[in-house]
């Protein structure tokens, strides 16, 4: 098992390098290369004669695969970028095709962890949640400045939140009080807006799991992004080329499921899955992570795009 030191464990690590088949002298991209983790994998399998293209949209994730990524023999290009960039990227270099593409949504156990990024509401910190800080927005933006009705349907859509009215309505009512800045500030309005304490025995999540996920969705365009790479995908993969998506959320999921099909309907892909790869009890047990973890890969088949 591959442990980087920084603290993310990369789910589902043998099923990738398994499924995804990265050859000696391979051209791949990790699209969301974090802390290098399943990077590292990529790298050893395709050898000093590959090339292996990282891409994030976090600059600090970056410098961490820029070290873990170190003594890798073969060469590594890192790009601090949005996934939705992905073929504007390869064109600059004059790329018309990559063997492997791999997607590992959603945040890292590193942006979880730091309290400064705001992404988490156990720790108290600035109210942020951008992965990439060049982006205008931060989630105290969002919900300081979005009206009441638009804010519940956006909890609503991005987490099925069933309270997200009342959670809406708390946060509007609060904030007429003062601006909304701080993780624990947003908690504790949503645990007052659920009627439920943090930790409660009728939940076995925290109240404003769900709330910070789709603000964090919101903030980071994350759903259209995917759909843009999923777009993007055949036409940046050689023939025999292969994409793999790791999602943790079923709307990504149910994105990815019917891309993956629309594409093989239309003849541009194989399924190499045909149900979603989930991790191995021993893997669920070690890291709380893979324990919602859905791998979908496809292979590019000869067929030319429409
Ligand atoms: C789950 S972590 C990836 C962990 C990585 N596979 C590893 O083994 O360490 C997800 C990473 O993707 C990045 N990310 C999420 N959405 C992105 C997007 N649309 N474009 C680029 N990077 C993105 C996040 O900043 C985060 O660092």
């Amino acid at each position: 098992m591959i442990e980087p030191p920084t603290g993310h464990t990369p789910v589902l690590p043998h099923e990738v390098v398994k499924l995804l088949a990265p050859q000696p002298g391979d051209v791949v991209v990790d699209a969301t290369v974090g802390a290098g983790g399943h990077a590292a994998l990529l790298a050893q399998a395709i050898g000093p004669t590959g090339v292996l293209h990282a891409l994030d949209a976090d600059g600090a994730a970056l410098e961490l695969a820029r070290t873990r990524l170190e003594d890798v023999a073969g060469s590594v290009v890192l790009h601090q970028a949005n996934f939705r960039d992905l073929r504007a990227i390869l064109d600059e270099r004059d790329i018309s095709g990559v063997d492997v593409i791999l997607a590992d949504l959603g945040v890292s156990s590193m942006q979880l962890g730091d309290p400064q990024r705001g992404f988490s509401f156990s720790s108290d910190g600035p109210l942020d949640m951008r992965m990439d800080s060049r982006l205008e927005a931060g989630a105290a933006e969002l919900v300081n400045r979005m009206g009441e009705g638009d804010l519940a349907d956006l909890i609503y859509e991005y987490s099925q939140e069933r309270l997200s009215r009342r959670i809406a309505k708390r946060i509007c009512a609060a904030r007429r009080e003062g601006r909304i800045t701080t993780t624990s500030r947003l908690a504790e309005i949503v645990c007052r807006a659920t009627g439920a304490p943090p930790h409660s025995r009728r939940s076995k999540i925290h109240p404003a799991t769900r709330t910070f996920q789709a603000l964090r969705m919101a903030v980071n365009d994350e759903l259209p992004a995917l759909k843009e790479l999923l777009e993007q995908a055949p036409g940046c993969l050689k023939t025999g080329g292969r994409i793999g998506i790791i999602s943790f959320h079923s709307l990504e999921d149910r994105m990815v499921k019917w891309d993956f099909r629309r594409c093989k309907d239309e003849g541009t892909y194989d399924l190499v899955t045909r149900r979603p790869v989930v991790a191995e009890a021993e893997e669920r047990r070690e890291n709380p992570r893979s324990r919602s973890a859905k791998l979908r890969v496809a292979r590019r088949t000869g067929h030319a795009l429409g």
